[in-house]
């Protein structure tokens, strides 16, 4: 099982005391530093989501990581041709394709892949053809995953936002859906991933659900490391991931 680190909040605290003096000053936190700090902690991969709004990582951002650090970099964006042009720059290893909407304060649901299929079907070939592995991020659906699998893409990444935000009945059939969901999605030969939400606590369940080859964490990792650092944060997920 590898770990992708998602270091977003990085960029969102620059952003909060630089967004529009960027070249003026010396910005900090550095995303170059926390890219590092997380590979010494053992991360697989770094993830970065450019948003449309650029709330917090910019397309520089993508472009420097992808230049200074030497791990596969995972674009996480929007599907739409103007971002396919942002990938075209960076030419990520891995892209996750997500819904976008401005007002949401993170990735709220996964994409309708059903309901978009010739155009996501274009995007992701048009992603393959500049050497990107694309996933699909769903919800843990039946139709979503059959639907990636028809596309043509080799991954999907099952969203694990209401499992994680959910106790009792809900949160066991939230993990319920997440092994149907992964159970399908490998016999019809899509690698599975997950991600959203996900904690340390929550590994013994995780270790449930089949077939996952890797989980994206952020937002924990980050709230870690501000007491004790970025590099310890990810070594201690990166030990219970590896531990699963
Ligand atoms: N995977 C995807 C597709 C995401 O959009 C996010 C959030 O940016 C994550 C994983 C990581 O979620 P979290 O920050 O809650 O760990």
């Amino acid at each position: 099982m590898l770990l992708g680190v998602n270091i977003d909040h990085v960029a969102t605290l620059r952003q909060a005391r630089y967004a529009g003096e960027l070249s003026a000053a010396v910005p900090e936190p550095d995303v170059l530093d926390a890219a590092r700090a997380a590979m010494r902690g053992g991360a697989d991969s770094i993830t970065l989501h450019v948003r449309e709004d650029r709330r917090h990582m910019q397309e520089e951002d993508a472009l420097s990581v992808r230049r200074e650090i030497p791990l596969p970099l995972n674009l996480e964006m929007g599907a739409t041709g103007v971002m396919l042009q942002v990938a075209h720059r960076v030419r990520p290893d891995y892209v996750c394709l997500v819904p976008e909407r401005r007002q949401e304060v993170t990735t709220e649901g996964g994409l309708d892949v059903a309901a978009r299929r010739s155009e996501l079907q274009e995007l992701v070939a048009a992603l393959a053809a500049q050497g990107a592995r694309v996933s699909m991020f769903i919800d843990p659906d039946d139709v979503q995953v059959e639907a990636s699998a028809a596309i043509g893409a080799p991954m999907v990444e099952l969203h694990t936002g209401r499992f994680a935000n959910t106790a009792g009945s809900d949160h066991e059939q939230e993990l319920a859906r997440l092994i149907a969901a992964a159970s399908l999605a490998h016999s019809l030969g899509l690698e599975v991933h997950a991600g959203h939400g996900i904690r340390l606590f929550h590994m013994p369940e995780i270790a449930r659900i089949p077939h996952l080859t890797e989980l994206n964490i952020g937002h924990t990792l980050i709230s870690r490391a501000i007491f004790v650092g970025l590099s310890q944060a990810v070594r201690e997920m990166k030990d219970a991931v590896q531990s699963l």
